[in-house]
């Protein structure tokens, strides 16, 4: 069965490229343990978005949907001691396992955690003049359009911004259906097409988390 093999093949994979991680491995198991749903991005994905951080040198980092924080946990590492990474959660429950695994990892100095409705947060970022050299979006997808309309307003020229879930096993193809998420996630791919602001390709993945894909684009001058 092809999950299996993926599985086995990323298991391989970080074997052999991440090290053992107690921090990392404890914020995973406390979410499994307070019962929040399994889909925080994968050793090899949040490793992934830890090096594209880095790539851009990146001092401030939004995240839209924190879960559990292990993403977090990732892109804050990929920050400078004097950077800043605003992570947004609508979820409370979500959000205080979140505060307990990213203090645990030593990385509460840097680490923004407010928890509302993002599209609620994102107006007061902007008000408070914060622009991000990375943006991670990966919250409820239905919003996905309005959320790359959001980090295209709060992300500097050269910025990266990355789209997760983005294939969804191949759903992303069925323009009839009625599933928010597919919906959201077309509309996004929509506004990308006609944004010549986002310089952006996507990419299908398989792994541990199945068969799905991420969006990645530079952020372009008006
Ligand atoms: N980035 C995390 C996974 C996030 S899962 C990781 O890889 O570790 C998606 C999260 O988005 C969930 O915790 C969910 O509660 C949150 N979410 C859903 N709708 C939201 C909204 N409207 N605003 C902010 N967060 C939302
Ligand atoms: C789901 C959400 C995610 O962010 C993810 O990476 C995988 C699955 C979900 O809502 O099912
Ligand atoms: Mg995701």
């Amino acid at each position: 069965m092809a999950q299996d093999e993926w599985s086995q093949v990323d298991a391989y994979l970080v074997g052999k490229l991440l090290p053992e991680d107690e921090a990392l491995e404890a914020a995973l198991a406390r979410n499994r343990q307070e019962g929040l749903p399994p889909i925080d991005v994968s050793p090899a994905q949040g490793k992934l978005l830890y090096l594209l951080a880095r790539l851009v040198g990146a001092r401030n980092v939004l995240e839209i949907g924190t879960l559990g924080g292990y993403s977090t946990i990732w892109l804050a590492r990929a920050t400078p001691t004097d950077g800043r990474v605003v992570t947004l959660e609508f979820s409370p429950d979500h959000a205080q396992v979140a505060r307990e695994n990213i203090a645990a990892a030593g990385e509460g100095s840097k680490v923004d955690l407010r928890v509302g409705p993002a599209l609620d947060l994102l107006p007061v970022l902007e008000k408070e003049g914060a622009v991000f050299d990375f943006v991670f979006v990966d919250a409820d997808k239905a919003n996905n359009q309005l959320y790359l309309g959001w980090a295209l307003r709060l992300a500097r020229v050269g910025a990266v911004v990355v789209i997760d879930n983005v294939v969804r096993g191949g759903r992303v193809l069925d323009a009839a259906s009625a599933d928010p998420d597919i919906v959201g996630t077309r509309r996004m791919f929509e506004l990308a097409s006609a944004e010549k602001r986002w310089n952006a390709t996507a990419i299908q993945t398989v792994g541990a988390k199945g068969w799905d894909g991420f969006a990645i684009g530079i952020v372009e001058k008006a």
